[in-house]
């Protein structure tokens, strides 16, 4: 099996100010420092932030991430960021497809499909977020949109792009609920994804592309949930808020 080097990423949403975002990078810094590069640490501000934590950031082992963008790269579009913009401004990635772009602004896979292509266009990775809602897991019906999602947000990619990506499962129900998944519903899910990738492209591909979990990750329970053979990462939302929380997810990453 191809060695995967972890991910954990923090989701931060609509929250901190860009001074409360510079005390926060400060504050991680520190405690992220002694765990190595064992495990890639991301996070990903809002918008507003991105350009003073890239200063401040300079040479930290810490990336960032936006939070989305548009797909196309300039023009007519009132309130959108492309996503060169974020390029030039030190993103090494872009989140796409969160549950809450989908179901509060109407993200379709197709809107999903080309921002990330535009992420790509543009150098960054992107973290493509996929997931069911708790209506459709109690239908039976995960395995199925979520490999409708991950085929969707795929369409047209090559191997050499798709073996680079990072995929987050976050099924909705978990996100912000204070429930995460247990450990085996993420596996399955996670195994079930990566078996997807098998068959859409090949075991190389597979083998590369990480997976992460999202939804409600907290220091008690991200060991066991990144103790997983297919959880090659974390996306943090709550928890991602506090320095000492998102470091010791971290830590648990290593
Ligand atoms: O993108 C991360 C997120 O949706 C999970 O949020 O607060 O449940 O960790 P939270």
């Amino acid at each position: 099996t191809a060695r995967r080097r972890k991910i954990v990423a923090g989701n931060w949403k609509m929250n901190k100010s860009v001074p409360e975002a510079l005390a926060l990078v400060r504050d991680l810094r520190g405690q992220v420092a002694s765990l190595g590069d064992t495990v890639e640490v991301v996070v990903a501000p809002p918008f507003v932030a991105l350009q003073p934590l890239h200063v401040a950031l300079e040479g930290a082992p810490l990336a960032l991430a936006a939070q989305n963008c548009h797909w196309e790269s300039s023009g007519a579009f009132t309130g959108e960021i492309s996503a060169p913009m974020l390029a030039e401004l030190g993103c090494a990635y872009v989140i796409v497809g969160h549950s809450e772009r989908r179901q509060l602004f109407g993200d379709t896979d197709e809107q999903v499909n080309k921002r990330a292509k535009a992420v790509r266009a543009a150098g960054m990775t992107p973290i493509i977020c996929v997931g069911e809602t708790l209506a459709e897991r109690e239908a039976n019906q995960t395995l199925a949109v979520v490999e409708r999602q991950v085929r969707g947000a795929l369409e047209g990619f090559g191997v050499k792009d798709v073996a680079g990506f990072v995929l987050a499962y976050e099924p909705v129900w978990a996100i912000g609920t204070g429930r995460n998944a247990t450990a085996a519903q993420a596996q399955e899910v996670h195994a079930a994804i990566r078996g997807l990738v098998e068959r859409l492209y090949d075991g190389e591909t597979a083998g590369r592309v990480r997976i992460q979990y999202g939804g409600s990750v907290k220091p008690d329970n991200a060991a066991e949930l990144l103790g997983q053979p297919d959880v090659d990462g974390a996306l943090v939302g709550g928890a991602s808020l506090k320095a000492g929380d998102f470091a010791a997810i971290v830590k648990a990453a290593t």
